[in-house]
């Protein structure tokens, strides 16, 4: 990768570093996330691994949604709106985070989810209604067709009276995408704060990807600060129709909202398609050991549908030799509340 040259310098960069830190954004996280060393499980690995703790939080505010709600909920509130739509699976994790910050904010919230109403609400989902989210089912649609139906939801609050914002799939607008650029540049400081040579010697950031703002943000945080560890993303499942190609699009919007001089390519883009397993949602042997694994060795919980194949992806590398250069961190994006959906949580027992 032209990584470096093409990119510019930190200096090059320094303006648009400066629109990064002064983007407006409201407070839902507690950051920094601890960055932590995970002894018994790097043992267990053979590879010297670090957990970036997104995880953590209050059960509602807690996963990598939380970041990039920070900086779309601030753009939603400058345009005046009062109702946050957005959208995702049943046991959509940023539907559930969108519930909980537009409570935190004041605005309403409505859902609009994926698949029919299940007979028991529980996990993301129960928690949906409890943060006080109106919960409405689109029925079999797949992620593309939602755009109109958003759409048409939009058009009723309006008719109602209200000031709708649409957050799409994920929360992975352009925006934000660049609450993880801020996240790397967070990470880098951890790094740094090890000691010297640390953000240089650590080989690579692994994370589960999807709808991409996570994967686009930290890679256009590395280019802004033309340095650190690589970004490798694994794939939950294809959500993207082409992971890489979309992955590149999404960087390069969030760029251009910071007018950096930057562009990226699918062959700049780091995502791993092996470990999704038949589909999105499908649960997967390798992740269901890493789970077992993570919990029996550092009490931490990942989930079978994100986090769990993503901690799969750094498993099988590091038994293939990637890691023996340097550290390795996980970023740990939460979705641990899929444990408490029957329909997951009893296939990791
Ligand atoms: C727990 C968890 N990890 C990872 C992801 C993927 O992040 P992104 O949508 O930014 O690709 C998601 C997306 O919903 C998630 O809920």
């Amino acid at each position: 990768m032209r990584f470096g040259f093409r990119y510019g310098s930190a200096v090059d960069h320094a303006a648009a570093l400066d629109r990064l830190r002064t983007l407006p954004r409201v407070t839902l996280a507690p950051l920094p996330t601890p960055l932590q060393r995970l002894d018994r499980f790097s043992e267990a690995i053979g590879a010297e691994v670090w957990c970036k703790r997104d995880d953590i939080g209050s059960p509602a505010l807690a996963g990598n949604k939380v970041r990039k709600y920070e900086l779309v909920l601030a753009s939603a509130l400058a345009a005046g709106a009062d109702t946050l739509i957005t959208t995702g699976a049943t046991q959509s994790n940023s539907a559930r985070t969108g519930a909980a910050a537009a409570a935190r904010l004041g605005m309403r919230c409505v859902l609009l989810l994926t698949g029919e109403a299940p007979a028991d609400r529980t996990a993301n989902l129960l928690l949906d209604s409890l943060l006080g989210a109106e919960v409405r089912f689109a029925g079999a649609v797949g992620w593309q067709e939602l755009g109109p139906l958003l759409e048409r939801c939009a058009a009723d609050q309006r008719a109602a009276g209200r000031r709708p914002f649409i957050a799409p799939v994920g929360a992975s607008s352009a925006r934000g995408a660049l609450g993880f650029a801020l996240a790397y540049l967070e990470l880098l400081a951890q790094l740094d704060a090890i000691g010297p040579a640390f953000a240089t010697s650590t080989v690579a950031v692994v994370h589960t990807t999807t709808s991409g703002g996570t994967h686009a943000g930290l890679v256009v945080g590395r280019a802004l600060a033309a340095r650190g560890p690589r970004v490798i993303g694994i794939d939950a499942g294809r959500v993207l129709a082409d992971p890489a190609e979309g992955l590149a699009r999404l960087a390069g919007a969030a760029a251009a909202e910071l007018e950096a001089d930057i562009t990226f390519n699918a062959a700049d883009i780091d995502v791993r398609l092996e470990h999704a397993g038949p589909a999105y949602g499908a649960i997967t042997g390798e992740a269901v050991a890493a789970i077992r694994l993570l919990a029996r060795t550092e009490g931490i919980v990942c989930d079978p549908v994100y986090s769990g194949k993503g901690l799969a992806g750094l498993v099988a590398m590091a038994r293939d030799g990637a890691f023996t250069e340097g550290p390795v961190v996980f970023w740990h994006t939460g979705g641990w509340h899929a444990v408490f959906d029957p329909h997951y949580g009893d296939a990791l027992l």
